[in-house]
């Protein structure tokens, strides 16, 4: 995987958080000039303008984080700019550029929503404090809204619980995928923890950049396309004003695209192109957009079989699979049962105000066979539901009225495997289960179950023994 790695344009942290993109608009070629050259000296990447209509269709292509601004243009005034650059993005930080006797325009700007304004001749120091000013608000911005999006939520690799080999390489491909922004393929049936593991690499890898998650089965096909790639003001019906996709809304964050086995062919040819360029187009526009944002897939289906099957595009999964984690399910990792157990009763006690203290050893013995169709979050809700309703500080068969009536009605065989891979049971397996079955759907006592079973009394206690069965 590293040679992999080394062979892609890998953006470090350090890239994403220094580069801030600066828009120049001003007709006066020598401020043009030689205010790229500072910016692009401070480490920006600058672009300039020297007309209102140029500096409106940079701004589209390039989507800076802050616009110099002149208020006295050639074409249109600053004030009209001004308008159609926030209509475009309510967040951009416009600094104004005005003469000294301009000061009532000046306070009109400020008023129509520029950030802040520099006097002419232009001081470098001022800008330069007008500048930082904006950056630092944009920082802000962005904090607040990665708070809003997980209130008091800090992810650890120690949120994983996984103790056996296979979930040991997950946890290294976890450490890897975190020091670069490689596309990564998450596969794991339902409930294995796949976006819990797309967050952890998102916080260690960018955690003040947004990440957002987009279902593709949660949505239709056109849709899905204006969600992931935005749409130009009039592209359709509907489209009446320019949204930006969640390719560029997440900056230089993470997209999350959940269930992408679920993608029309269709839409992944376009995703394709946006993984080979970095780079696409808004629905109905012309202008390309850069995508700087990590991209990580998930799917509870098997893709390759899928790509076998003419389902899914075999160049998009290679695509996708840069990077590879394979979650497996619970019934393979039954090692981690009694420390999910633990720690999922840890997290609902602080969450719902509980004070269980475990499950019993008879439930642990049912949790330890149990098949867990629905893995992880299957435990949980159980979990959940059972310190909801529990009385008492231990969990006990009680409290798992659906688990126990799977186990009560037969269903058991189906619901309750012993191994994996499976293969025929032997005769003492048989017996065993057959033994269990009688005694839980029979409520008799020893001697009437012993004429059941057609075995004498010494046998039956022998058999009982054997099988570490109780009989209450
Ligand atoms: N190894 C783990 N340790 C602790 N908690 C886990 C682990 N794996 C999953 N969980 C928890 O289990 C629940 C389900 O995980 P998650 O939503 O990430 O699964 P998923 O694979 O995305 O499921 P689905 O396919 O149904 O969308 C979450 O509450 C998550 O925090
Ligand atoms: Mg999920």
């Amino acid at each position: 995987m590293h040679a992999l790695l080394s062979s892609f344009e890998l953006l470090t942290k350090g890239d994403a958080q220094n580069m801030s993109k600066i828009l120049v608009i001003d007709d006066d070629r020598s401020i043009r000039e030689s205010l790229k050259l500072y910016l692009t000296e401070e480490g920006h990447e600058a672009h300039t303008a020297s007309t209102g209509t140029e500096g409106l269709n940079k701004f589209v292509g390039t989507l800076p984080d802050v616009v110099i601004l002149d208020i006295r243009l050639p074409d249109i005034s600053g004030f009209t700019v001004l308008e159609d650059l926030r209509e475009d993005d309510e967040k951009v930080k416009v600094i104004m550029i005005t003469a000294h006797h301009d000061m009532d325009t000046t306070i009109k700007a400020m008023k129509e929503g520029a950030f802040d304004y520099i006097h002419k001749p232009i001081n470098i120091d001022e800008l330069d404090i007008a500048i930082r000013k904006a950056l630092n608000t944009i920082e802000l911005e962005k904090k607040i809204s990665g708070l809003l999006m997980e209130p008091s939520r800090d992810f650890k690799v120690g949120d994983i619980i996984g103790t056996g080999n296979e979930m040991k390489e997950v946890f290294k491909t976890i450490g890897v995928a975190s020091q670069n922004k490689a596309t990564i393929l998450i596969q794991g049936e339902s409930g294995t923890g796949k976006e819990l593991i797309a967050k952890i690499i998102h916080y260690n890898t960018s955690r003040d950049e947004p990440y957002i998650a987009v279902n593709c089965s949660a949505i239709v096909e056109t849709l899905l396309e204006s969600e992931l790639f935005g749409h130009e003001k009039g592209s359709f019906t509907g489209a009446i004003a320019r949204k930006q996709g969640k390719f560029e809304l997440a900056r230089y964050g993470t997209v999350f695209l959940d269930e992408i086995s679920e993608m029309s062919i269709n839409l992944q040819a376009k995703l394709l192109r946006v993984l080979q360029e970095m780079e696409f187009e808004r629905v109905g526009g012309k202008d390309s957009v850069k995508v700087n944002a990590r991209i990580i897939a998930a799917t509870n289906k098997n893709l390759r079989t899928m790509v076998k099957e003419g389902k899914f595009r075999d160049d998009l999964f290679y695509r996708l699979n840069i990077v590879s984690i394979h979650i497996p399910p619970l019934r393979k990792r039954r090692e981690d049962i009694e420390p999910l157990v633990n720690y999922l009763l840890n997290k609902i006690n602080r969450e719902l105000h509980k004070r269980i203290a475990g499950i019993s050893d008879k439930m642990m013995d049912i949790f330890l066979k149990y098949r867990w169709p629905g893995n992880i979050r299957e435990l949980e809700n159980l979990l959940v539901r059972a310190a909801v309703v529990s009385k008492g500080q231990i969990l006990g068969r009680e409290d798992f009225p659906d688990l126990m009536e799977d186990a009560n009605n037969g269903e058991s065989d189906r619901a309750i495997v012993r191994d994996e891979p499976e293969r025929p049971m032997t005769l003492d397996e048989i017996e065993e289960m057959h033994i269990k079955k009688v005694i839980r759907e029979n409520d008799k006592n020893k001697g009437e179950i012993c004429e059941i079973l057609g075995i004498s009394r010494p046998t039956f206690e022998r058999k009982l023994e054997k099988y570490n069965i109780t009989f209450e």
